[in-house]
């Protein structure tokens, strides 16, 4: 692949062999594709979210212009432009889920957490990141996916049965990698 000298200078040499991997999935000459698989190894490395230096690292890396990177940064919601939470959450309040009570899930998830949708909790630990316009798990409503995990008929009981043995996990974690 042919990259300028000082592409991918941002970028860890771990990333660079990452996308590497990628690169060699597509055509000679068709390094773009690569995009979202290199924009999701390094939102990965780099605790789960995008920093602007990054995008136009793999940009250049791959020899595509920064808005253009930006733009498949913004359109994809598995792309996150700011720091936020360890575990994703989303709560769908579509009809079926609104149907079986979806909206007092999320409602139990916001008050549980002490956080809105779209915000993190202070220790870094839970992000809520959106309502869901359905995941196709009507028949499991109402539902909610954390961290692409689905968990369905929820009650307020089971949603803090899930939250506290994720958050414990989480800080179990936390301790023994020691940052
Ligand atoms: S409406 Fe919630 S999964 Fe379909």
């Amino acid at each position: 692949m042919e990259t300028p000298d000082n592409a991918g200078t941002a970028l860890s040499p771990h990333l660079r062999a990452e996308i590497d991997r990628w690169i060699a999935r597509f055509p000679a000459g068709r390094q773009r594709s690569a995009v979202i698989a290199a924009l999701h190894a390094a939102q990965h490395e780099n605790n789960g979210y995008l920093t602007r230096e990054l995008m136009e690292a793999v940009g250049a890396y791959l020899g595509l212009p920064p808005i253009q990177v930006f733009e498949v940064a913004s359109f994809y919601s598995m792309f996150e432009t700011k720091p936020v939470g360890r575990h994703s959450i989303s709560v769908c309040t579509n009809i079926s889920c609104m149907l079986c009570g979806g909206e007092k899930i999320l409602a139990h998830v916001e008050k549980r957490l002490g956080i809105k949708v779209g915000e993190s909790t202070a220790d870094g630990r839970f992000y809520l990141k959106k309502e869901e316009e359905c995941l196709a798990a009507c028949c499991g409503a109402p539902m909610m996916m954390v961290d692409h995990r689905y968990y369905e008929n929820l009650t307020p009981a089971r949603v803090d049965e899930i939250l506290h043995s994720i958050g414990t996990a989480s800080g179990q974690k936390k301790e023994h990698s020691h940052d």
